[in-house]
């Protein structure tokens, strides 16, 4: 506690006697180019800082909004932390002039929709955090501005609509953390413009469908964590549209559908060399099916697939064997049919000729 009143004080009298005219809020230390203001109960921006200040910890204090320019005295700031806040509005421009971004971290706080003037001013931005917020949908506008961002994290919101293209102004994103959200179907279109995205995590939303070609813009894709949604079934097509070098892909705590179209899809997967499905023998697949019937491994559901397999190859071969049977005999009829007719035709021409 000491320590938070004497050393602001400390630095004002040092920068003072060096020449300077540096106020500090917060526990500034020039040294680190760093400012220290977290738990400070603080409500409202802006409060004094030094220009010098590079990294901004303004984490757990009771803000709610940030308005225009809030951080137009520190044009310097590299990290700017301010999470756990109370914050629902961010204004348009709160953050112009900070070209020097890196990181935004805005997690566990209130915001409910982003706008377009947010991104305003952050060309830099390499990270950017808004986990564990309250948006409910993903717009192309939302991050508009940023011409640098490598990774998001959207993770624990609500977020049930994904807009066509919404990421498409963030093209150089690597890293997505979609997951703990409320997603419901990938439409064909959501992800466009990731070409540089490696790293897609969507585990622990409700995913029941996938078009076929949401994933095909992912060409540099290199995992995809689907693991914990609701799906039953899936077209092989959709992973087969991943056009990258390798991409290792998490399926399991989804409901699967025992029958033999997904272990024909997963056969088939298996063979793709550049998928690798990581937890396949931990799949488990459900089946209300007499043959199914229960809890299996998909692995073990392919064991009764070949058993059907089996099954259908046996009453092929019966009824080939019918079919063909019953070809032969309706030839050999014919044969002595025409056989006889062949006679009464020769019979009937010799009578002609006879008479
Ligand atoms: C120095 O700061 C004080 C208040 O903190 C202000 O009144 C004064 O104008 C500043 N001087 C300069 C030269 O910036
Ligand atoms: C913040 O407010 C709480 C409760 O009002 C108080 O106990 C605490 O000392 C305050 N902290 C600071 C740094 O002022
Ligand atoms: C910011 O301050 C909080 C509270 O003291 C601390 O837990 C957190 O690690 C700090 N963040 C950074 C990036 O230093
Ligand atoms: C910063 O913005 C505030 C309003 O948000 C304004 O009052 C102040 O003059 C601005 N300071 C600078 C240095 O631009
Ligand atoms: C958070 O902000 C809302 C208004 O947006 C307000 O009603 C609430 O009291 C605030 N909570 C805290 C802990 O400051
Ligand atoms: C994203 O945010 C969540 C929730 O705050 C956190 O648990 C997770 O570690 C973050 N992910 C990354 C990759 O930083
Ligand atoms: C899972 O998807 C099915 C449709 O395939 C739907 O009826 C069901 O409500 C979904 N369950 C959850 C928990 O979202
Ligand atoms: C099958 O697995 C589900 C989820 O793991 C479980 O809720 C259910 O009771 C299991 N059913 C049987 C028949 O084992």
């Amino acid at each position: 506690m000491h320590l938070f009143l004497v050393l602001p004080l400390v630095l004002k009298v040092q920068s003072i006697s060096m020449g300077h005219n540096v106020t500090c809020d917060c526990i500034c230390h020039e040294g680190f180019k760093s400012a220290y203001c977290s738990n400070n109960n603080i409500t409202q921006l802006p409060i004094a800082l030094p220009p010098f200040t590079e990294t901004l910890n303004l984490s757990h204090n009771h803000l709610n909004t940030i308005p225009p320019r809030a951080f137009n005295t520190t044009r310097k700031l590299h990290f700017l932390y301010l999470n756990d806040n109370n914050i629902s509005m961010l204004a348009d421009g709160a953050f112009f002039l900070l070209e020097g971004l890196r990181w935004l971290d805005l997690s566990r706080n209130q915001i409910l929709s982003l706008s377009e003037g947010f991104s305003k001013g952050l060309s830099s931005l390499q990270g950017l955090s808004l986990a564990e917020n309250r948006l409910t949908s993903m717009d192309s506008s939302y991050f508009l501005h940023m011409d640098s961002l490598q990774r998001l994290n959207l993770s624990h919101n609500s977020i049930h609509t994904i807009k066509m293209r919404a990421f498409g102004s963030i093209s150089t994103l690597r890293q997505l953390q979609l997951d703990w959200n409320k997603i419901t179907i990938l439409n064909n279109g959501i992800f466009s413009m990731l070409r540089n995205l490696e790293d897609l995590n969507l585990h622990h939303n409700q995913i029941h469908s996938l078009d076929v070609g949401v994933l095909s813009p992912l060409t540099s894709l290199g995992k995809l964590d689907l693991t914990n949604n609701n799906l039953s079934t899936i077209q092989f097509k959709t992973f087969l549209s991943l056009n990258t070098y390798s991409t290792h892909i998490m399926l399991r705590g989804n409901p699967w559908r025992c029958d033999c179209d997904l272990q024909r899809v997963f056969q088939k997967l298996c063979n793709v060399k550049r998928l690798f499905l990581d937890d396949y023998d931990s799949l488990t697949c459900y089946s209300f099916n007499d043959e199914f019937n229960g809890n299996h491994t998909v692995f073990k559901a392919v064991e009764l697939c070949v058993a059907e397999m089996v099954t259908v190859l046996v009453i092929t071969i019966t009824v080939v064997i019918t079919v063909v049977a019953a070809i032969v005999m309706a030839e050999k009829k014919r044969k002595k049919k025409n056989k006889e007719k062949h006679w009464t035709e020769v019979g009937e021409v010799s009578c002609g000729s006879q008479d």
